[in-house]
């Protein structure tokens, strides 16, 4: 059921402008006003990925919590690990609103917010001072718009963060930031890879162990860019692939304000990056971790992610959508389902649909 409070709040939240009411929302959870009250995770949901030991494998994805202000509320609301993001080294205001439009009747947000954050100063403080709390906090890195040299941003993110963070995320698949996801060809991530791997070993020559690192990359890749981004991925070694960020395709969006420029994502998203996502697993083979993201916003569509291939799922817009009740409802759902198919671990049901999915056309 959900809370009381929470219905309220997202009554009122719905009447407001997208990102005045995404704000109050980050200043309520700030608050530490109780959103949701959510059981423990079920030992069936630990989940070992990239060396890391999750409660459960629903993660808060990258761009809710752009500054890092609220990660301890966000696992408050059961999720077992949060992704902070997208800093970039530079504070950077972002493009000029409106730049945030909830699509209603899609289940869909579009965003073209482009990179509004508060630089690595301010945010490594933040995330320094909660360090020793625990709890699973990622941090998303990326480039300043009028950066000279992308690649030396995120090494920079990467010296930033490599000693305070659970994990890292490259993120080149922004659609928000102009010429960004060319990151993503083989030759740009080539070289990005070789940079970024090799301020995180650096780091890890000073702190001991290597922070995971990932990738994260768009939905709207050919087959061809995906074999390239994969075969780059083991080639380097790197930790995991996030799959994905917000699609430029605007297939199952029928709002009126589905023309907006930016990124859709929520529930269009769904098939896609699940589609991509299966590619992907089969590309890489059962041993790389990867995280399914894209219109995630039941405990079905969860568990449909970890059968296309996920070892972890993260969620955006279906919890503004479904409210701060749907991570907790998610877990403790999944959780009995577990114990329902006698599962001791989702790993069982992992790849079970990989096929079916992998073998869809993108649209
Ligand atoms: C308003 C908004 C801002 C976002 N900002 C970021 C960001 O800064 N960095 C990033 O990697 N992804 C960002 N994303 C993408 C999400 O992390 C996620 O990949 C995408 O929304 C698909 O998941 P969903 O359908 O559950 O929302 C953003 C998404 C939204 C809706």
């Amino acid at each position: 059921m959900k809370s009381l409070i929470d219905k309220i709040a997202r009554q009122a939240l719905y009447r407001m402008d997208s990102e005045r009411a995404h704000n109050l929302a980050i200043m309520a959870l700030k608050s530490g006003i109780p959103l949701a009250h959510p059981q423990p995770s079920s030992k069936r949901l630990k989940t070992i990925c990239a060396g890391m030991v999750f409660p459960n494998p629903i993660g808060m994805a990258a761009g809710f919590d752009k500054n890092a202000e609220a990660a301890n509320a966000l696992l408050r609301l059961g999720f077992g690990f949060v992704e902070c993001g997208t800093v970039t080294p530079k504070p950077q205001a972002g493009n000029p609103k409106p730049r945030l439009f909830r699509l209603e009747e899609d289940g869909a947000l579009i965003n073209r917010l482009g990179f509004n954050n508060d630089g690595l100063v301010a945010v490594r403080q933040r995330v320094k001072l909660r360090a020793g709390q625990g709890g699973i906090v990622g941090i998303n890195i990326g480039a300043n718009k009028d950066s000279a040299d992308r690649v030396a941003d995120y090494e920079t993110g990467v010296r930033a963060f490599g000693d305070v963070a659970s994990y890292l995320t490259v993120n080149i698949s922004s659609p928000n930031t102009s010429g960004l996801r060319s990151l993503q060809d083989r030759g740009n991530l080539s070289e990005l890879l070789t940079r970024v791997l090799s301020a995180r070993n650096e780091v890890a020559r000073r702190k001991g162990v290597p922070i995971p690192l990932f990738v994260k990359i768009a939905p709207d890749l050919t087959e061809a860019a995906l074999s390239d981004i994969a075969d780059e991925a083991l080639d380097k070694r790197i930790d995991g692939l996030i799959i994905s960020n917000t699609t430029l395709s605007r297939t199952g969006a029928t709002s009126r304000l589905a023309h907006e420029k930016g990124g859709l994502s929520g529930q269009p998203l769904f098939e896609r990056s699940t589609i991509v996502l299966a590619k992907m697993r089969l590309l890489v083979g059962p041993a790389m971790p990867l995280i399914g993201v894209g219109g995630v916003n039941s405990t079905e569509t969860a568990l449909e992610k970890i059968r296309a291939g996920a070892d972890l799922v993260q969620i955006y817009s279906g919890m503004i959508f479904e409210g701060t009740c749907l991570p907790g409802r998610i877990v403790e759902e999944m959780g009995a389902f577990a114990q329902r198919e006698k599962l001791s671990s989702l790993r069982q049901i992992r790849d079970t649909h990989v096929d079916d999915w992998a073998a869809r056309e993108l649209a």
